[in-house]
């Protein structure tokens, strides 16, 4: 592909979602698009690109944006942050707001929904010990095609053997044939919405936890920091902040620290150290 061509889609996903792709990754915007340009019945990569360099239909960039995106999740990914959340975030929001409180949480690029459930069955799974708190989760991601997906909470045996535990996955889910179907009351406990993580963010309230994990990746360095700083004034003054494991605030900005002696885990900045 010729770089001026390139540059087209590397100017439009950059501005539209973030994504930041080098030529040398040319192979791939051939390969995610070729299921696009079939839907869209254009001849070829070329005459796409001519479509793109005028007005171009609004679905269309979507659906570019959609295919250039990754969407791997998986349930209980990385295990650790979900023990964290338990042993660390509610204990810390409950110092802070008291027992009964509502405790607000937002899985910021959810994907297709394994992160959020799995929020939603750890909160059931302690449900005895955490009487009395109210949970809400909000889950948001920029793919429309991925948030019905997440919405409708259906996986592939596949998908729920990735790391549902076999328990837990009989107690929340209903099996028909190959697929599983996550129980409507574990369903009811998330809001799922489309949003950009590039737009402001003061709509959302406080927040007493962020789940942020495996998208920052993908940014530079100016975007992540935006959005960082973007978050860290949605969470509230004792919250937590996950972030993936190859993903750090560390030389990006200053509104967050990692929390001592955990990986993954940062506070805001100015947080008195955790009590030993
Ligand atoms: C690799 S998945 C991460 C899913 C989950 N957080 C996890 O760690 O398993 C990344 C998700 O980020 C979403 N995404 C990419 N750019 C985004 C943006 N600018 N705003 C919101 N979501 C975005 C993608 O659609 C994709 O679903």
């Amino acid at each position: 592909m010729k770089t001026v061509d390139f540059d087209v889609y590397k100017n439009m996903l950059y501005e539209k979602s973030g994504l930041v792709i080098t030529t040398d990754k040319s192979y791939l915007l051939e390969s995610r698009l070729a299921p696009v340009i079939k839907k869209w019945n254009i001849p070829d990569m070329v005459a796409l690109t001519d479509k793109l360099r005028g007005i171009p239909d609004k679905q269309l960039v979507e659906d570019i944006v959609d295919a250039m995106t990754t969407n791997e999740t998986m349930f209980f990914r990385d295990q650790k942050p979900f023990d964290k959340f338990r042993d660390l975030v509610v204990p810390a929001v409950l110092k802070a707001k008291g027992p009964n409180c509502t405790i607000r949480i937002w899985s910021a690029a959810c994907s297709s929904g394994q992160e959020p459930y799995t929020l939603a069955i750890t909160m059931k799974e302690n449900a005895a010990k955490w009487a009395g708190i109210k949970f809400e989760i909000l889950a948001t991601d920029l793919s429309k095609e991925i948030l019905d997906q997440a919405k409708a909470g259906k996986y592939s045996q596949f998908e729920v053997q990735r790391g549902m535990p076999i328990m837990m996955l009989v107690k929340y889910f209903t099996q028909t044939g190959d697929t599983w179907t996550i129980k409507d009351d574990i369903k009811q406990m998330v809001k799922f919405q489309n949003f950009n993580l590039l737009d402001p963010m003061d709509q959302f309230g406080t927040f007493d936890c962020i789940f942020c994990r495996n998208v920052l990746i993908y940014f530079d360095q100016p975007t992540k920091g935006k959005i960082l700083d973007k978050m860290s004034k949605r969470l509230a003054k004792h919250g937590t902040l996950f972030l993936g494991g190859a993903e750090t605030v560390l030389g990006i900005t200053n509104s967050f620290k990692p929390l001592e002696g955990e990986r993954g885990v940062y506070v805001h900045s100015d947080a008195p150290p955790p009590a030993k």
